[in-house]
C-alpha cells in the first residue's frame, strides 16, 4: 500500500495521530472487548480454518461439479457479494458463454427481484442440468426466498423431488430460520454459518468457499491468502508496517478533512464486483449515526469516459482508493499496421497492460492535481492466494476504522427499514408502513 499521494492534503503526522486510537481498536479487537463483540468470528477465521473443513467444502462442490452444467447460486448482500467477487476476479471474462467442459457455470439468482431476471434465468435452466446452492444467514431474507421457492420447484419438477434434494446444498443457521428448516425436512446437504459472523464477513466461510471451489478455484490457497494477510495485521504488528492500520488511519484522516467519499478505482473489469463487496463490506459497517465515509467505485478506464469529469473537476470531498493489478495472468502486444491511418504505430509491440499501466500512472498524477489524494493497494496477481489476503486486509482494515467512527462496525440497523414498508405494502399481516413527511 502506497500512501504518499495524500500528503498534499493531510500530513504525515495528522495520519500517525491515529496510531494510538487504532492499537486500542486493534486490542478490541482481539480481546473482545469492543462494540459488536459478538461478531468476530471472523478475526481468526484464516488460521483456525481446518484441513477437514476445507476438505468438506471441495467435496460437495466436486460433487456438483460432476454432475451439473450450471450451479446456481441463491442469496443476497454477504451471502452473495464474497463469492461473486472472488469468482468474477479469477475467472474468464468470458466464462458464463464459454462452453467450459471442466467447471460449471455459476449463476447467481435471488440478489434481486427483477421478474425478467428470474423468468430468464427459468428458461436458461429448462434446457440446462444443474444444481442449486441457498445461503441465507437468517433463513428468511425475501428476495433470495422467493427464488429459491422458484428454484426448488423447477427443479423437483425436471429431476423429481428425490434427486432435487442431492442436488440442493443450503448454507444457514444451525438451528434458527425456515431455511434450515426446510433443509432438515427435505434431507439437503447443509453447511453451518456460525452466529459470531456477519453477513458482509462472511466470504472466508462456507458462504464464499463453496461456490468459489465449485467454480475451480482453489480454496486452499484463498485461505492460505488470508491468513497470511491475518498474521500481517495482526496487533503483534508494528503501526508503521500494518497495512490494515495504514489504510484505516489514512482514510479517517482524509475523513476529518472533509473528504466524505471514497472511490475503489480498479483498472480491470474482474474487479468490478470486488469493489461491489468492498463496498457493501465498508458501506454497511461504518453508515450510521450520520456518520461514515460513502463508498463508491468507478471502473476505469470506461468510467474515466463518464465519472472522470466529476471527479477531475466537481465537489472536492473525495479521495480515491486504487487497486492496482502488478501483472496481467496473460500476454497480448500491440500489433504493428504498415499504414498506420489510427497514427497508433507509436504503441506498436508494447504490451497492452503497459499502455493501462500507463493510463493509471497519467489518472493518478491528473486527480492528484485536481485535488482528489490517492491511495494506491497492488494485488501482485489476480490469484486465489492474493485475494484472500487482499479480502481478509480490507475485513481487518474495516473493523478498525469503524471503531475509529465509534460505531458499530458489526450490526446494520439501518437494513431492516426498507423491509417494513415492502412489507406492509404487501399485505403481510401485522406489518404498518413507516413514513415520516416532512412539511
Ligand atoms: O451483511 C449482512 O449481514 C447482510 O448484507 C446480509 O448478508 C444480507 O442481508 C443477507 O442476509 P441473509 O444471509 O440472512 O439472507
Amino acid at each position: 500500500m502506497d500512501i504518499s499521494n495524500i500528503y498534499d492534503f493531510v500530513s504525515s503526522k495528522q495520519v500517525f495521530a491515529f496510531k494510538e486510537e487504532l492499537m486500542h481498536n486493534q486490542e478490541l479487537l482481539e480481546e473482545k472487548t469492543g462494540k459488536g463483540r459478538d461478531f468476530l468470528g471472523w478475526l481468526n477465521l484464516p488460521s483456525s480454518t481446518t484441513d477437514k473443513e476445507l476438505e468438506a467444502i471441495n467435496q460437495v462442490a466436486a460433487d456438483l461439479r460432476s454432475k451439473s452444467d450450471v450451479v446456481v447460486v441463491v442469496g443476497i448482500g454477504g451471502s452473495y457479494l464474497g463469492s461473486k467477487a472472488a469468482i468474477e476476479a479469477l475467472g474468464n471474462s468470458f466464462s458464463n458463454i464459454l462452453l467450459d467442459k471442466e467447471n460449471p457455470i455459476v449463476l447467481f439468482a435471488g440478489q434481486n427481484i427483477c421478474e425478467d431476471y428470474h423468468k430468464e434465468l427459468l428458461e436458461l435452466l429448462d434446457n440446462r442440468s444443474y444444481s442449486i446452492v441457498v445461503i441465507s444467514k437468517s433463513g428468511t431474507t425475501t428476495e433470495p426466498a422467493v427464488a429459491f421457492r422458484l428454484l426448488k420447484q423447477h427443479l423437483e419438477n425436471k429431476v423429481g423431488k428425490a434427486e432435487a434434494s442431492q442436488r440442493i446444498v443450503a448454507i444457514t443457521d444451525k438451528s434458527k430460520g425456515a431455511l434450515r428448516k426446510l433443509a432438515d425436512q427435505e434431507g439437503y446437504r447443509t453447511f453451518v454459518i456460525s452466529d459470531d459472523i456477519g453477513g458482509r464477513y462472511s466470504v472466508l466461510t462456507s458462504v464464499g468457499l463453496l461456490p468459489i471451489a465449485i467454480a475451480g478455484f482453489s480454496i486452499n490457497d484463498l485461505i492460505n491468502g488470508a491468513k497470511d494477510a491475518e498474521r500481517n495485521t495482526g496487533i503483534n504488528v508494528r503501526f508503521d508496517e500494518n497495512p490494515a492500520c495504514i489504510y484505516a488511519a489514512a482514510r479517517n484522516a482524509l475523513y476529518r478533512k472533509g473528504k466524505n467519499v471514497e472511490i475503489m478505482v480498479n483498472y480491470t473489469p474482474k474487479l468490478h464486483f470486488l469493489t461491489e463487496w468492498w463496498k457493501q463490506l465498508y458501506g454497511e459497517s461504518e453508515g450510521k449515526e450520520n456518520k461514515g465515509i460513502f463508498p463508491a467505485g468507478v471502473d476505469f478506464t470506461s468510467d474515466l469516459h463518464s465519472m472522470g469529469q466529476y471527479i477531475q473537476e466537481g465537489e472536492r470531498i473525495i479521495f480515491e482508493t486504487v487497486l492496482s493489478v502488478g501483472k496481467p495472468l496473460r500476454i497480448l502486444t500491440i500489433p504493428n499496421d504498415p499504414a498506420n491511418l489510427d497514427q497508433l504505430n507509436f504503441l506498436s509491440g508494447k504490451r497492452y497492460s503497459e499502455v493501462n499501466r500507463m493510463a493509471e500512472q497519467g489518472t493518478i498524477l491528473a486527480h492528484i492535481d485536481g485535488g482528489v489524494p490517492n491511495i494506491k493497494i497492488t494485488i501482485p496477481e489476480l490469484t486465489p492466494y492474493w485475494l484472500g489476503y487482499t479480502m481478509y486486509f480490507f475485513e481487518r482494515a474495516c473493523a478498525l476504522s469503524g471503531y475509529t467512527l465509534n460505531v458499530n462496525p458489526f450490526d446494520q440497523p439501518g437494513v431492516e427499514e426498507y423491509k417494513k414498508n415492502m412489507f406492509a405494502l404487501l399485505g403481510k399481516q401485522r406489518c404498518r408502513l413507516v413514513w415520516r413527511v416532512v412539511e
